[in-house]
Parts: structure tokens; sequence; C-alpha cells
């Protein structure tokens, strides 16, 4: 199988082709990523120079960047997983995400007519359901982002529903919880609280804390996502989650217990605007039609996590120098000044 992966230097992308590597030893893998600030060369160097792997450095917004991508075709399938995922930076400013996430899937989805691409696999998020009112989230609820971020995803979801019934376009999209695991970029709660802690820094909860969150760790998700890549329904949508669903505060007491820190290290900032209290998913169709399960639960998961934290110091402290420090000084500093 020879796959174009998207935004692979990135978290998922980059465990994704960790996994694929090592599950389907066969496959020969292009990754397309443009390195912004969360497209780490770090997280594939071990594998740079694997005769399965090339590495194409591009923009999915820009037709000629995809077109380089394409000369190392032609693909079985492409697994989409560029995006600009940080509900926070979207708040900031949204425009990298109509750009990358809008722009870009309506240029993959472009390529996919072309070049005739038998599947695509769009990693999209629980996010664009909104909140969890009554029941887990299902496959076809109604779309109600609350962000920038999570509309931008909603609307290249919907591009993507839109071309499979008018192109019949070969597409799957998957709606995931919260991931967590190794080499997340030191932004998003688990690893922004794990590396303040091992670095002395109190962690900044939003507002109370009592919003939740269901969490998956990467190589669930990968387990996943190959299920879908490989025995997917075309045009079928799977929700991708564990049933591991804890408040915000349940989560920063478990990481503090493992950093061997006192409840002293929690700090209360002003909440994220339009902060959705509860999401949770409906695993069902994923878990009945293609046999999939989660194997890793949630404490350890997390236990992992930490572990691979402490032993990775200058992966995240290069991080959280440079450039990292401007955003955080903007993230927080507006927190504790309002
Ligand atoms: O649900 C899937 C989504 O999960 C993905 O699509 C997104 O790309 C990913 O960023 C994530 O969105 P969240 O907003 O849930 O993740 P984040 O790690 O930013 O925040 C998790 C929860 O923790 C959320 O309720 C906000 C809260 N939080 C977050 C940060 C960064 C804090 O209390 N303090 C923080 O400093």
């Amino acid at each position: 199988m020879r796959l174009l992966v998207t935004g692979g230097s990135g978290f998922m992308g980059s465990n994704a082709i960790h996994y694929l590597l090592r599950e389907r030893p066969e496959c020969q893998i292009v990754n397309l990523d443009k390195l912004t600030y969360a497209g780490n060369p770090e997280n594939l160097r071990d594998i740079e120079k694997d005769p399965r792997y090339t590495f194409v450095q591009g923009d999915i917004a820009v037709e000629a960047d995809v077109e380089k991508a394409f000369a190392h075709g032609p693909f079985d399938a492409i697994l989409n997983y560029a995006a600009e995922t940080h509900v926070d930076r979207s708040i900031l400013d949204p425009s990298a995400f109509v750009m990358t996430d809008v722009i870009g899937t309506y240029r993959l989805l472009e390529a996919v007519r072309k070049y005739n691409v038998p599947r695509l696999v769009q990693i999209s998020t629980d996010e664009v359901f909104g909140v969890a009112h009554e029941h887990p989230f299902r496959e076809d609820d109604r779309f109600d982002p609350s962000s920038p971020y999570s509309a931008s995803k909603a609307g290249a979801d919907l591009l993507i529903s839109a071309y499979v019934k008018t192109f019949g376009t070969p597409a799957i999209v998957t709606h995931s919880c919260n991931f967590y695991g190794p080499n997340q970029y030191p932004e998003k709660l688990i690893p922004l609280f794990i590396t303040n802690l091992l670095e002395g820094k109190r962690v900044p909860v939003y507002g109370d804390g009592r919003q939740v969150r269901e969490w998956i760790y990467t190589e669930d998700h990968c387990a996943a996502v190959l299920a879908i890549l490989e025995r997917g329904r075309l045009g079928a949508v799977y929700n991708i989650g564990t049933g591991d669903r804890l408040e915000n505060i349940a989560v920063t007491k478990k990481l503090l217990a493992l950093a061997g820190a006192g409840e002293g290290m929690i700090e209360h900032v002003t909440d994220r605007s339009a902060h959705d209290v509860r999401y949770e998913v409906d695993s069902t169709r994923l878990r009945t039609e293609l046999g999939w399960a989660p194997t890793v639960a949630f404490d350890d998961g997390l236990t992992k996590t930490v572990s691979w934290y402490k032993e990775h110091r200058p992966w995240w402290e290069a991080i959280k120098s440079g450039d990292y420090l401007k955003y955080y000084e903007q993230q927080y500093g507006a927190r504790h000044s309002s």
C-alpha cells in the first residue's frame, strides 16, 4: 500500500507513520507537511532514512505543494492529519484554521478527483458537534461548533460529505475524542500540565475545571484509523472514542500525583471563551462494524505519557523556549489580567 500522509510531522501524524511502518511493514509512505510550529522533524528523525519513507515539505492548501506530493504517487489512500488543531490559538487568530482545515481539505478532495485516489480518510474531531447535552455524540448528530477551530473542521467535514454525494468521492470521516500520548505539543492540557510540573510551574486550570473530555491514547487511535483505512465503508463516518470520560480537574489531580506534586500547584485561571463543557462519543459503529476496541486504560496511558515526557526533556525544552514563549505569554497574560 502506498500512502500519502498529510501533517505527518505533527503529534498524531508522526505516531501514525511509526505505527503504520511497524504494523504494515510493506507499506510506502509519503509525508506532506508544512512544518508549522506543530510539525517537528524530530518526531520522525529515526525513520528519515527508511527507504519506505519520503518527506515532502508543503502546504495542503497550496495546489502546487499538493502536486509536489503527487509526483511521488500514485497513492492507494490519503490520510489527512494536516490541520490547525488548538482551540485557544483559533480564538487568538482564526485565519490559519480556515486556510489549512477548510481550503486544505478542499485541495485534497480535488486531488482525489484528479488522480482517482481510491480512498481519503479525514481525521476529524468530536468538537464539530459542540456540547454533548443529553447523550454521547452519534455520527449523525447535528454539527454545532463553538470555536473557529471546530467550525473549520466542521466546514471541511461538510465539504467531504458534499463531495461524497455529488462526485461519489471515496472518502471516510472520523470524529475522535481527545488524543494524548508521547510527542504531543505542550499547548494541550496533558502535555502542558506534565511539562509545567516537571519545570516546577503551576498548572492553569480554566474556570472550575469541571468540563468533561473523553480520552484516547495515541496507539489506540492509530489502530482505529488503520481499521478504517483498510476496512471502513466508503462514504461512512466513524466516531472514535473510549468511554474514558473525566472532568479536567480529575485529570489534573492524576497528573499531580504522577508528578509527585501537591494540589497547591493548581491555579484556576480565566475560562476559555465559549468553552464546551462536555464531550462524549458513541463509538458503537466502529466497534461493531470493524471490531475495534481500545486497549490502553486511561491510568496506564497517562503513566506512560508522564514517563515519556520525563525521559524526553530535550524534546519539549527545545519547544518551550523560543517562539512558544510568545504564545504562552499571550495566552496566560490575557487569562490572568481579566
Ligand atoms: O475533542 C478532540 C479535540 O481535543 C481535538 O479536536 C483538538 O484538536 C484538541 O485540541 C482537543 O480540544 P480541547 O480543547 O478539548 O483540548 P485542550 O487540550 O486544549 O483542552 C482540554 C481541556 O482542558 C479543555 O476543557 C480546556 C482545558 N484546559 C486546556 C488547557 C490548554 C485547561 O483547563 N487549561 C489549559 O491550559
